[in-house]
């Protein structure tokens, strides 16, 4: 049985890219829902019906456990999704400003992600339960996952992009940025070249794999197959170069 993966679009692969790292043998189901992006300028009620037809889907298709590897979905929905599927192992992705706190480094922790994420009590909640460790900037970043959904992770229009999203902000008063959407990983080389390679960039793409590892070990639901497990990619969108450029995003 599959391990079932979902996104807005292509973000939530850097998410099972960390996943075949840490369980090769396990096989995958990725849905990525790039007709409907992006999520993050959508309402909460939108991105939960959303949410909620993709995850039927992958629970047709016979998912023995539910990744929701996309930050906006998660604060729409992962709530609900645990009173209506109790008895599945099911994970969602939340910004991972705890592992940038413990790196105490002086200066501000910027937090990247969609304007939705940013919106949710969830996040008001993690900013004020650090508000006297640390200066979390949040940075609604509206535009930013298009980018990668066109498969451009890098070049001019991208670093102005991002200049312009960042001015202000360099290795002199800055610790670390947390990428709190899944489709930012792939843009982190272009981040890393505007803000300058002192400031650490962290994601929450490992954390979560192994986060779903630790729910199906504790099931006994982990595949114990010694072969390299099989993945299968579906895109709500009919542009044939979603399903393409998945595979050149897993393959990365
Ligand atoms: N990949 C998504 C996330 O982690 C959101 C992108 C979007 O659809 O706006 O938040």
């Amino acid at each position: 049985m599959p391990i079932g993966f979902l996104d807005s679009g292509l973000g939530g692969l850097s998410v099972l890219r960390e996943a075949l790292k840490i369980m090769p043998n396990e096989n995958y189901i990725y849905f990525g829902d790039s007709k409907n992006a992006p999520y993050g300028t959508k309402t909460k009620k939108e991105i939960r019906d959303l949410t909620f037809k993709t995850v039927e889907f992958l629970l047709e298709k016979g998912a023995k456990g539910i990744v929701v590897a996309c930050n906006t979905a998660t604060s729409a929905a992962v709530a609900e999704l645990r009173v209506v599927y109790p008895d599945i192992p099911l994970v969602g992705i939340e910004p991972a400003i705890k592992p940038a706190v413990e790196l105490n480094k002086k200066g501000n922790i910027l937090m990247m992600a969609t304007p939705m994420t940013v919106k949710q009590d969830k996040f008001k909640y993690l900013l004020n339960r650090y508000k006297d460790e640390a200066d979390i900037v949040p940075i609604p970043c509206e535009g930013l996952m298009e980018f990668v959904e066109n498969g451009k992770f890098e070049g001019e229009e991208l670093e102005a992009y991002l200049r312009e999203k960042l001015a202000g902000y360099d290795s002199s008063n800055t610790s670390s940025i947390v990428l709190g959407c899944t489709h930012y990983p792939f843009v982190s080389e272009e981040i890393k070249n505007v803000i300058g390679n002192d400031v650490d960039i962290i994601d929450g793409g490992l954390g979560t794999a192994r986060e779903i590892k630790r729910r199906l070990e504790e099931k006994g639901l982990l595949n114990d197959s010694h072969e390299k497990g099989k993945i299968e990619v579906y895109n709500s969108s009919d542009e044939e170069r979603f399903i393409d450029l998945s595979w050149k995003l897993i393959n990365l």
